[in-house]
């Protein structure tokens, strides 16, 4: 009988052997947690589609971030879900803001803390969109990039002006990333890196988010300005030209769908690669956990392992808390 001379069993026999070998790990430290901050005191409102997810208002919110730097995560992302919304999104601006209150108030209880910051319009605007709508004509509407622009700009050196420690636009207009990073250097803000949506897919994986956030398009979708699921040659041109314009650290959105993007762009960008797990993706595992079809601990090590085999440095995720809890 003839064995071959390698067996990479023999790696494989105890625990000992497999951690000496293991390739990639993921801990608490490379992860970032999602949190709805919403106006009012006392709401801790249930997201039905995110079992485990709550809209807060700040009070909730800062007691949650004390809670996620005491599990020793790093970072929490803020999204903001105002108190009115109009066609050009102005609450997403205003100083009295609730994502702005609410990065005052979490850098004040908790300063160690990374607070990130999603700049979009989505949440603020009456349509829902990410950007300025025009309408062409009757019922045919575009929106105006470039008007976008500089919305976007006041919106992010209001979140700088508050306290944010990064700032990351998800809007997917071209030449955000530029816009942003100039208005924050022109502003004393340098300092402040951008995270940067760069391979942001127009997918349906966020629809339990659009309940989250309360930012459903009104009519139409963003096909025009996410990118579309088919392409990734796309995805290198994405990345490039956010580099190009300042960009810190590359994100790609969602994630296990598109575990061969942030390959690719690990292997292509010297940038720190983020991956964002979608709201879709946590309420599949959700759910089946629920119904006792997978094994939630098992499952989410797996799948947040999986993204960090691809390349990611940094994962996004809902189960970040979850993951902290099961790995102290
Ligand atoms: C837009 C934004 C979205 C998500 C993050 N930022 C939704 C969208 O583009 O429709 C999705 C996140 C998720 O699904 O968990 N501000």
């Amino acid at each position: 009988m003839m064995f071959p001379e390698y067996r990479p069993r023999r790696l494989r026999q105890n625990d000992r052997f497999r951690a000496l070998v293991r390739e990639h790990c993921v801990s608490s430290q490379h992860l970032m947690y999602p949190l709805f901050a919403v106006p009012g005191r006392n709401v801790k409102e249930p997201i039905a589609s995110m079992p485990g997810v709550h809209q807060m208002s700040i009070d909730y919110i800062v007691e949650e971030a004390k809670e996620v730097y005491d599990l020793g995560l790093p970072a929490i992302l803020l999204f903001g879900i105002p108190e009115k919304k109009d066609s050009k999104g102005s609450h997403a601006w205003i100083k009295s803001g609730i994502v702005q209150k609410a990065v005052e108030a979490v850098k004040k209880a908790v300063p160690d803390l990374l607070v990130v910051t999603d700049v979009c319009l989505c949440e603020y605007t009456s349509h829902g969109h990410c950007g300025v709508v025009v309408k062409e004509k009757k019922g045919v509407f575009r929106i105006d990039n470039d008007a976008t622009l500089g919305l976007l700009q006041k919106a992010a050196l209001s979140h700088a002006r508050a306290g944010a420690d990064m700032l990351a636009p998800s809007d997917m207009m071209d030449g955000r990333v530029g816009a942003i990073r100039e208005v924050l250097d022109d502003n004393g803000f340098d300092h402040v890196p951008i995270m940067s949506y760069a391979v942001k897919y127009a997918s349906s994986f966020y629809g339990p988010f659009r309940d989250a956030a309360e930012c459903a398009p009104q009519f139409g979708d963003r096909r025009s300005y996410q990118m579309d699921i088919s392409n990734s040659r796309e995805a290198f041109r994405e990345a490039t030209l956010d580099m190009e314009e300042g960009a810190d650290i590359l994100m790609v959105k969602p994630g296990m769908p598109y575990l061969d993007i942030i390959r690719m762009l690990r292997q292509e960008f010297a940038l720190p690669i983020a991956a964002y797990q979608v709201s879709g993706e946590y309420s599949m595992i959700k759910a089946a956990v629920q119904n006792g079809w997978l094994n939630e601990n098992l499952v989410v090590q797996e799948s947040l392992t999986a993204f960090r085999r691809a390349g990611a440095d940094i994962i996004i995720t809902y189960f970040a808390k979850d993951f902290a809890r099961a790995s102290f």
